[in-house]
């Protein structure tokens, strides 16, 4: 069976930096990958390269085996991988069901529908409703995304990114900045996605790492420093090395 994605000898480089040096792994269908490693490793820059927000010096992505090298970030999105950014991507004015509704009816796999039949709007409705229920913000519809909690901004933005319903989510640091309470709330969140949607995450909270992921995946310095199951990852001396260690950094 072929990885659903693939990523084979990727390097990426600012000028004389080499933020990612020749990094290749494999996620399988259904798996939960976490992506690790200290600030400035890389991993960031690997989801850009994955959905076309970058392009690569060298190497290449495919999904499915199929390349996505050289595809604009919309045409990446249509093949079934979503993603949510470090940063805040809503809009405040809108209601939270609005924002899921545009997120439904922008569908990854196609253009805006604003111009389709009533049941293509109805479809993203309802798709938006179910979302809602999937980040825990059904009581939440009619609220102005700018007045949700920074949490529930949280949860929001996961939900935009599954109102595609991708096959490969990728999710760049979901519990950034919040609360401990808020932090086990979004790790319940992501433990309950159907299985259907495969996860790449990268996360700094290593509980939530701990709890979530199948497989880890550590960037360091741009390389793949060590990879395989939590325990094996977590016993590893490199990886103890670089974040508690006498490494310079992390
Ligand atoms: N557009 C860019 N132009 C120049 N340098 C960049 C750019 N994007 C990233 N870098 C540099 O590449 C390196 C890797 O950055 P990246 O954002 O991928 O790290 P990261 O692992 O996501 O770190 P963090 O945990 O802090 O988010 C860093 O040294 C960063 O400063
Ligand atoms: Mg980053």
């Amino acid at each position: 069976m072929s990885p659903l994605l693939a990523v084979e000898r990727l390097t990426k480089s600012f000028a004389a930096l080499k933020a990612l040096n020749g990094v290749s792994l494999a996620v399988e269908p259904r798996e939960r990958r976490a992506l690790i490693g200290p600030n400035g490793a890389g991993k960031t820059t690997l989801f850009n390269l994955i959905t076309g927000h970058l392009a690569p010096n060298g190497g290449r992505v495919l999904l499915e085996g199929e390349p996505l090298t050289g595809l604009a970030p919309h045409a990446v999105a249509r093949r079934g991988i979503s993603r949510s950014f470090q940063r805040t991507s809503l809009f405040p004015r809108l209601d939270v069901g609005e924002n899921l509704r545009l997120a439904a009816a922008a569908d990854g796999r196609g253009s805006w529908n604003l111009f389709g039949s009533v049941a293509r709007l109805a479809a993203p409705r309802a798709r938006a409703r179910a979302v809602a229920e999937q980040v825990g913000l059904a009581e939440r519809l009619a609220e102005p995304a700018g007045r949700l909690s920074y949490g529930e901004q949280r949860q929001l933005e996961l939900g935009v990114a599954l109102a595609t319903a991708p096959r490969l989510l990728l999710l760049d640091e979901p519990t950034a900045g919040m609360s401990p309470e808020e932090t086990q709330h979004m790790t319940r969140l992501l433990a309950a996605l159907p299985r259907e949607i495969t996860l790449l995450i990268i996360e700094h909270d290593m509980d939530v790492v701990f709890s979530l992921a199948d497989r880890i995946t550590v960037l360091h310095y741009g390389e793949v420093l060590s990879e395989g199951a939590p325990d094996a990852v977590k016993a590893d001396p490199r990886v103890y090395e670089v974040y508690l260690g006498t490494g310079d950094e992390g």
